[in-house]
């Protein structure tokens, strides 16, 4: 077992990781907690046991279409009856839309009740859990209510993974190329779990510096605009972490038309995502130029006029604003064709 740390002042916590490890989750519970609610979905392989403590486990719908404000009305109802106090504790036990669930759930309720995540999923393990961002869905977009919530910790149990289906596994890959490009570091190189350890540490060490996302934070959004935009236009059949990967490239493409980065840096980012990390780079045939466009626009991370972008250029990877249409639309047709 090994502790990496998210180091954020008193908001501090440890994230635990290791094989064999989730009977040890009490200890990075509140000591004071008398009441847990457990937040999880059906099929969810982890088995909690809390001796001495009143339990409470919420089963939720799976897919993004339950990321829903409802969603967390019914679990904050659900707390409500169960005389959940805010010395108690709310455990995501899932993937990432588990844990953006529970940690929204858990920062509404009684204006910030403590949470710890399991996550059971590669994605969630090295990025959704991590950071203490959560939140829900709107129609209008992704993720455009939540809060900032860090948890008290956060388990990664290894073990879940040897039954992840092989689809969630390449979305986890696919936030993983992301980090390839952020630190240039050979991940694919390491054993899964020492890869792991190291997204992990990565993540920590940008949310330390910017925990609320106002400068270096951004970053760890390259290739998420055209990818939130993909899974809407989808209707989430592109799972976040596939759409992530096409994003990736995406972006390579678009820096590519602002001058930024040569071909050959192009060519890069399509070997690595297709190459070495397996994943798909070409968004599913039949969408709408102008559609993505609208949904780009809509984006949360736009910022006053223009498109804000996380684009690579001479100087690494940066967000870049007030991008003009004719150059993203361009790098879509190419995505598209
Ligand atoms: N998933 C991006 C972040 O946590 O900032």
């Amino acid at each position: 077992m090994r502790r990496l740390n998210v180091p954020l002042g008193n908001r501090s916590y440890d994230v635990v990781i290791g094989r064999g490890i989730v009977a040890g989750l009490v200890s990075l519970l509140p000591a004071a907690a008398q009441r847990v609610a457990i937040i999880t979905q059906d099929g969810i392989p982890a088995e909690i046991v809390l001796p001495g403590l009143d339990v409470t486990t919420f089963v939720i719908d799976r897919g993004e279409g339950a990321k829903t404000l409802h969603t967390i009305e019914t679990l904050v109802r659900g707390f409500a009856d169960m005389g959940l106090t805010r010395n108690d504790v709310v455990i995501g036990v899932g993937g990432g839309m588990v844990t953006d669930v529970a940690g929204f759930a858990a920062s509404s309720w009684h204006r910030g009740t403590p949470v710890v995540h399991v996550p059971t999923s590669l994605l969630g393990m090295v990025d959704a859990a991590i950071g203490g961002k959560t939140g829900v869905n709107l129609p209008e977009g992704k993720n455009l209510v939540g809060a900032y919530w860090q948890p008290t910790g956060v388990l990664c149990d290894f073990d879940f993974l040897d039954t992840l289906p092989l689809r969630e596994m390449r979305c986890g890959m696919g936030e993983m190329a992301k980090y390839h490009f952020l630190t240039g570091d050979n991940l694919l190189e390491m054993d899964l779990e020492e890869r792991v350890a190291r997204c992990i540490e990565i993540k920590a060490e940008i949310v330390a510096s910017d925990e609320r996302e106002s400068g270096q934070r951004a970053l760890l959004n390259y290739g998420h605009t055209f990818a939130h935009a993909l899974e809407i236009a989808t209707g989430h059949e592109l799972a976040h972490g596939e759409a992530v990967a096409i994003g990736l490239v995406y972006a390579a493409e678009l820096g590519h038309n602002l001058g930024r980065i040569d071909v050959d840096r192009v060519q890069e980012h399509r070997n690595v995502v297709a190459g070495e990390y397996d994943l798909m780079t070409s968004p599913p045939s039949g969408l709408d130029v102008d559609e993505l466009m609208a949904l780009m626009h809509r984006d949360k991370k736009a910022l006053g006029s223009g498109l804000t972008f996380v684009l690579d250029g001479p100087s690494g990877i940066e967000v870049v604003s007030g991008v003009d249409e004719e150059p993203v639309r361009r790098a879509m047709e190419t995505m598209l064709r």
